[in-house]
């Protein structure tokens, strides 16, 4: 059996606005299980670097945890003191950034930025954190003469390897990667998620996966988990998401992009606007852009049903 090497429960957080809180994660319960990929999908705004942010405790002002626990190896991140944090973040949860193309320190080396890092965290000598920066350069493909290279003499597939470079340089047991491809090429892209999963199975480390383009995250994640408009709307095996996703919203997700297949069907995308955050919707958050829709849905809000063993959805159609 898996181990979970977090677990989520009742997790809540909101943005205190002017015109009041928006509840940007309500009442998570998400498991992530040692060693494994873990997709995160869901559209823009639904909540997923609030997320990401949260389980590192590093979200900013406005946002506020107001409720739940993250178990991390027996403890609750919520409730870590500052220096249990600062031995918690990198070390064993670290985070490759939305914008980690543009994240790295223009006027420092990016060899001096993985150094300073290892140095910051680690009880070595400079000359074995010099050793090391450059062995992990090699490991996300990147020829360990450019230690001296500065950001701009980079391109920006390269920008993001030192990305993922620095967040594996504590060989940390978890690391969240935010949408970690979207600015590169297809191409790129691919060779960065091979490579993070050549990594993740040599290392073992679990993976949190971070993206709204579902049709790629299925590719690369052993699991899933979908949300919409703060809610988790369904959780479970990649392949089974993929060939028979229970819920209407991750089944729209999965038409919203081509087919990976040559000849394959066209894009289709979910009707209507993603919910708002202020003044969600009745019932199922759903319910006014869904097709299939009944009587129950504006009004009741569906529990997690488990459809199989692993693979929950929270719809009143799934039985
Ligand atoms: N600084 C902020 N102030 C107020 N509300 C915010 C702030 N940042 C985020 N939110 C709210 O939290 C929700 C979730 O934002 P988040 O950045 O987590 O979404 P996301 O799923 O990562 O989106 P994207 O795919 O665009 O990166 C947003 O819809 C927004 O309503
Ligand atoms: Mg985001």
């Amino acid at each position: 059996m898996p181990e979970p090497i977090i677990e989520i429960r009742d997790l809540c957080v909101d943005y205190v606005t002017d015109s009041g809180p928006v509840r940007a994660i309500d009442r998570l319960n998400l498991v992530v299980e040692s060693g494994e990929v873990l997709g995160i999908a869901g559209e823009s705004g639904s909540g997923k670097t609030t997320l990401a942010k949260a389980l590192l405790r590093i979200l900013p002002p406005p946002a506020v945890i107001t409720g739940g626990e993250v178990i991390f190896k027996g403890r609750d991140i919520l409730a870590m003191d500052d220096e249990e944090l600062r031995r918690m973040r990198w070390r064993e949860i670290s985070m490759v950034f939305q914008s980690a193309m543009d994240a790295l320190n223009p006027v420092i080396s990016v060899g001096e930025q993985i150094t300073d890092t290892l140095l910051a965290h680690d009880e070595c000598s400079a000359e074995e954190a010099r050793e090391r920066a450059g062995k992990l350069l090699d490991l996300v493909g990147i020829p360990r003469d450019r230690l001296g290279s500065y950001a701009h003499q980079l391109s920006g597939g390269m920008r993001q390897r030192v990305g993922i470079a620095i967040a594996l340089a504590m060989r940390p047991s978890v690391v969240i990667l935010d949408e970690p491809t979207t600015a590169l090429d297809v191409i790129v892209e691919r060779e960065i998620l091979e490579r993070i999963r050549e990594l993740q199975r040599e290392f073992g480390f679990a993976v949190i996966f971070i993206t709204h383009d579902l049709a790629r995250m299925l590719q690369v994640s052993d699991r899933v988990a979908v949300f919409y408009a703060a809610r988790l709307v369904e959780v479970g095996p990649a392949g089974e998401l993929r060939g028979a996703p229970r819920h209407p919203y991750t089944e729209g997700l999965l038409q919203a992009f081509p087919s990976v297949k040559p000849g394959g069907r066209e894009p289709k995308s979910i009707p209507g606007q993603p919910a708002s955050l202020v003044n969600p919707p009745s019932g199922c958050r759903f319910h006014p852009r869904c097709e299939r829709a009944i009587e129950i849905c504006p009004k009741e809000e569906p529990g997690p049903t488990e459809i199989g063993p692993g693979h929950v959805a929270a719809c009143h159609l799934a039985k």
